[in-house]
């Protein structure tokens, strides 16, 4: 699906920028065609478990998921053949009918996003970061206060401006 997801964001960057890569065009859309043939393989057997996060209606529902594997994979097929003409305003057309066949079937059969695996690990990496910068805000906080205490009460205007900005680097952050 991560590589679906990319042939589909190539064609349309390559239709975006207007960019000559007909060719490209053509092996962009076989490979979502050859993507969609791995589909119904792909939930044949029930797996949940791991990095991927299918909703468990696919199990459920199986018909009406075999129906938008169907659709999914009658949509790239004729997205191939439109690739290969080079025609931009058909190419629109069919990259439209192509993305409806992933939303159709996505609305059902795929968790939410704030379910997804990804946006967990994205949630965690950002915490971790923030975790990082509060502790490199305290460390040059306590680096300052040695300096200011080695510098003894003579100069106490030279520490306190520059201690500012520091102090509010964390809520630039969040
Ligand atoms: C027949 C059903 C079906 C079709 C059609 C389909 N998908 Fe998916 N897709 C899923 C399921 C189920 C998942 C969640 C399981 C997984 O990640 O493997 C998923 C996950 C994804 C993910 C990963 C999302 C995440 O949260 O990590 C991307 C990206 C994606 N699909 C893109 C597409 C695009 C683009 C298309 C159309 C060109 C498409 N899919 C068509 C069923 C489908």
């Amino acid at each position: 699906m991560e590589s679906v997801g990319g042939d589909m964001a190539s064609i349309s960057n390559i239709m975006k920028y207007g960019l000559p890569l007909t060719g490209n065009l053509v092996v962009h859309a076989e490979s979502l065609a050859a993507h969609a043939k791995l589909v119904s393989t792909a939930f044949e057997r029930k797996v949940t478990a791991g990095q991927p996060t299918p909703e468990p209606a696919i199990w459920a529902k199986a018909d009406e998921f075999k129906e938008k594997t169907k659709a999914f994979e009658t949509e790239t097929a004729k997205l191939v053949e439109v690739a290969k003409t080079s025609d931009p305003a058909a190419l629109g057309v069919q990259m439209k009918a192509t993305a409806k066949a992933c939303g159709g079937c996505h609305d059902n059969f795929r968790k939410p996003k704030e379910e997804s695996f990804k946006r967990k690990a994205a949630a965690a990496s950002e915490a971790r970061a923030q975790r990082r910068i509060a502790a490199l805000t305290a460390a040059i906080a306590a680096l300052l206060a040695a300096a200011s205490a080695r510098a003894g009460t003579a100069r106490p205007s030279a520490v306190a401006p520059s201690s500012k900005p520091l102090a509010a680097a964390p809520a630039t952050a969040t």
